[in-house]
């Protein structure tokens, strides 16, 4: 049975900004994007794409990079809500980061952990090159599990070693010396 849920009038205004805002090349989703760091490195890397960031946190949101990219929009919203009308409306989606998702480690709360929760179906059938990252081994296997009993397809997991850190938590993580994973999923060819 499709997840069903009523979206909150402030996801859907939100998603109204950025039905505005889509063209024809579709979309790249920062979901969980914190202070928006990552939306900045991600519409940098992918300018001829618009790079939308999903927040519920003011408070995040409210640091974000001053120097955005045209191509980057940065949204407070439940990412929940915006993966349900994504797939409502049909919207393009050309790749998708869920960046150092909270853990939600205890067993109690497994069902907040994305690949648990009953919005990962929508989040895979959405499509686009999916990207999760984690410093906890343990989620990136879920995530793989998970994508693949709704896809049929493998993820690939991978360990990020160097480079730029993409995000806050990722430069924090590795500071502090933390192992980093990844776990992709291609896009499905037409
Ligand atoms: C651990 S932080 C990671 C932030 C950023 N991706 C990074 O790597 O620096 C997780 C973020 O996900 C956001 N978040 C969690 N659940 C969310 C939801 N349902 N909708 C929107 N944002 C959510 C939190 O507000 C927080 O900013």
């Amino acid at each position: 049975m499709p997840y069903q849920r009523l979206p909150a009038d402030y996801s859907r205004a939100a998603f109204d900004t950025l039905l505005a805002r889509l063209g024809t090349t579709g979309c790249i989703l920062d979901a969980g994007c914190g202070t928006g760091a990552s939306t900045q490195a991600l519409a940098r890397l992918h300018s001829q794409c618009l790079v939308v960031g999903v927040d519920k946190s003011a408070h995040r949101l409210e640091r974000a990079p001053r120097d955005l990219p045209g191509n980057a929009l940065l949204l407070r919203a439940d990412v929940v809500d915006i993966w349900l009308l994504m797939a409502e409306h049909r919207v393009k989606v050309v790749a998708q980061y869920l960046l150092y998702p909270n853990p939600w480690p205890k067993p109690a709360q497994i069902m907040r952990r994305w690949p648990a929760h009953p919005i990962f179906p929508t989040i895979v059938r959405l499509g686009g090159r999916i990207e999760c990252r984690s410093n906890w081994h343990v989620y990136v296997e879920e995530f793989a599990l998970a994508a693949a009993a709704v896809d049929g397809r493998r993820p690939e997991l991978t360990e990020i070693a160097d480079g730029e850190p993409i995000s806050p938590f990722e430069r924090k993580y590795r500071a502090s010396g933390h192992r980093l994973h990844a776990v992709t999923l291609p896009p499905r060819l037409p």
